[in-house]
């Protein structure tokens, strides 16, 4: 069965002493989490160390590197390894986020090439797809995000692509305060899923955890969680307020 997940997306935000209080309020708030359902904090660099440990063995609770490169080690200065993620026990990274796309004008090519070193490397992948504004109002937004699929995530075989959590963020909502309503992310994760099915079957795209990215707060989360192929979200602003997060994370179904 896949899993619910609800990924905090801190972005280039907080102190130090801003995200230790953040994340020490949210883990004294003794969530009660079942087997399938996850809270992962997707924390700027620096911080990785200091969170893994406030998270500590609180169980479903992971720490996520918000990005990586492509290459195993090396001189590439400035960048981070999935082997130093693995090395601080770090199980989840974020690929591919829009603003990754745009401001560093990473294409599906080379993120194909992130998703396969992360997978070498045993950590799970929250692949970010999703359309500008421009191609929604132009009513092509399944034929853009399918080729961000195809061309990011068809190389892999059945097996690995089941271990990517897939993260349907449509950029006109990131931000902005204008959420895609529950219909229209239920509409794009059913396709997804069906381009999925396509290549994969269907039980391996049933197995494929597809969060809705965009606006969630806790106002809305349980709304949009509760579709049925939204299993739960990448959240970025609401992600920074302590009670706006744990409402979120308890909107999981
Ligand atoms: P937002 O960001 O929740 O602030 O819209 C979501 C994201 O970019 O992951």
């Amino acid at each position: 069965m896949r899993k619910q997940i609800a990924a905090a997306n801190w972005k280039m935000n907080l102190t130090v002493d801003k995200a230790e209080t953040l994340l020490d309020n949210i883990i004294s708030a003794n969530i009660n989490l079942s087997n399938d359902q996850l809270a992962v904090f997707a924390v700027p660099f620096p911080y990785l160390h200091l969170a893994q440990n406030i998270i500590g063995d609180n169980d479903n609770f992971y720490i996520a590197a918000q990005n990586c490169y492509s290459k195993k080690s090396g001189a590439y200065t400035g960048e981070t390894s999935v082997e130093m993620l693995q090395s601080l026990n770090i199980k989840y990274v974020v690929v591919g986020h829009s603003e990754r796309r745009e401001y560093f004008e990473e294409s599906n090519a080379f993120l194909a090439e992130k998703l396969s070193i992360a997978l070498e490397y045993n950590i799970t992948p929250i692949f970010c797809c999703g359309e500008p504004l421009s191609i929604r109002d132009a009513q092509t937004q399944n034929e853009f995000v399918a080729k961000q699929l195809e061309e990011s995530l068809f190389i892999f075989s059945a097996d690995d692509v089941q271990k990517i959590v897939i993260a349907y963020e449509p950029i006109w909502a990131i931000g902005t305060g204008k959420t895609a309503t529950s219909e229209q992310a239920q509409e794009m994760h059913a396709y997804l899923r069906k381009v999925l099915t396509g290549k994969y079957g269907k039980d391996v795209a049933g197995n494929i955890s597809i969060l809705y990215g965009g606006s969630v707060k806790a106002s809305n989360a349980k709304e949009i969680f509760s579709q049925p192929d939204v299993d739960g979200g990448l959240v970025g602003g609401a992600s920074l307020i302590a009670d706006e997060f744990i409402t979120i994370i308890k909107s999981l179904k």
